[in-house]
């Protein structure tokens, strides 16, 4: 059962309210929300994979965070580590989505720059949407052009992927409300270009040890993006935090 420690209530926490909690801000330019689970020791992978760190509560809120999203983002690192194949929300959320005048599938988009992705991977032949590569114009040409075949391949930039043209992208697609799944590299990019509006982190009861990343690779002390405790979640010691970016 998860419980709201702020604000402080001991009623249990049902899906409704878990949507009221994680409802994106009105907005019209996009609106980046970051998910990630790591260890009471900031381990951020488990054995090579984040599965390994999550509970129940973590699933339950991973899946409400995916049925309110226009789009999920993804790192070619975390495609290329945990697969992505075939739907990512189920029968239930695609109805709940298209009453909530959502598309039934969210979109789905992967910033690569060496573009070293499997065209023939489940990832794009069990895709329910055409997925949207973010690349740049450096990018290999043959696995640019194999690529195409199934899916949207956008430069955003040259040597590097640039955040501020990831986000004018997934606006002119009308995709605002994005869900950012990481990984790490895609988190310390957007964190550095100063493009991450909320952090949901759930902080699993877990000395994971090992020598897996923290949730950020990459940014400097300069870029450091102070953060503001929206709502704090927990159940069986797990904690659900939902921190905002201060204005
Ligand atoms: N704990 C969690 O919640 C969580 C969440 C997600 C992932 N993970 C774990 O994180 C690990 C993967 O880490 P990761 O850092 O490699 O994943 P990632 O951030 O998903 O992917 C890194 C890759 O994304 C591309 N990329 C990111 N920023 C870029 C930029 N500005 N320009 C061009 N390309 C850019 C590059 O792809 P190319 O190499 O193709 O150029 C880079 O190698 C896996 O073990 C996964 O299980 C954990």
């Amino acid at each position: 059962m998860i419980t709201s420690l702020i604000p402080a209530s001991p009623a249990a926490i049902d899906d409704d309210a878990l949507h009221r909690i994680y409802a994106y801000p009105a907005t019209d330019t996009p609106y980046v929300r970051f998910n990630f689970v790591a260890a009471a020791d900031g381990a951020a992978t488990s054995g090579g994979f984040s599965a390994g760190l999550g509970n129940e509560g973590d699933k339950r809120i991973f899946t409400v965070l995916r049925r309110l999203a226009d789009v999920v983002l993804v790192g070619a690192g975390t495609i290329r580590a945990e697969g992505y194949e075939g739907e990512l929300v189920d029968d239930a959320a695609r109805t709940w989505r298209s009453a909530h005048g959502l598309a039934p599938h969210p979109a789905v988009a992967v910033i690569s720059g060496s573009l070293n992705l499997d065209p023939s991977s489940g990832f794009f032949q069990r895709a329910p949407v055409r997925p949207v590569i973010l690349t740049g114009t450096d990018a290999p040409a043959g696995r640019r052009a194999a690529l195409e075949h199934v899916a949207d391949v956008v430069d955003c930039g040259s040597d590097t992927v640039q955040a501020s043209a990831v986000l004018a992208e997934l606006g002119r697609r009308g995709l605002l409300k994005v869900l950012c799944e990481g990984g790490p590299a895609v988190l310390g990019s957007l964190t550095r270009a100063g493009a991450v509006d909320e952090l949901c982190l759930s902080i699993s009861p877990l000395l994971a040890g090992g020598d897996g990343p923290r949730i950020s690779v990459g940014p400097s002390p300069e870029d450091a993006v102070p953060l503001a405790l929206s709502s704090l979640l927990t159940e069986e010691s797990a904690l659900y935090t939902l921190y905002r970016r201060t204005p």
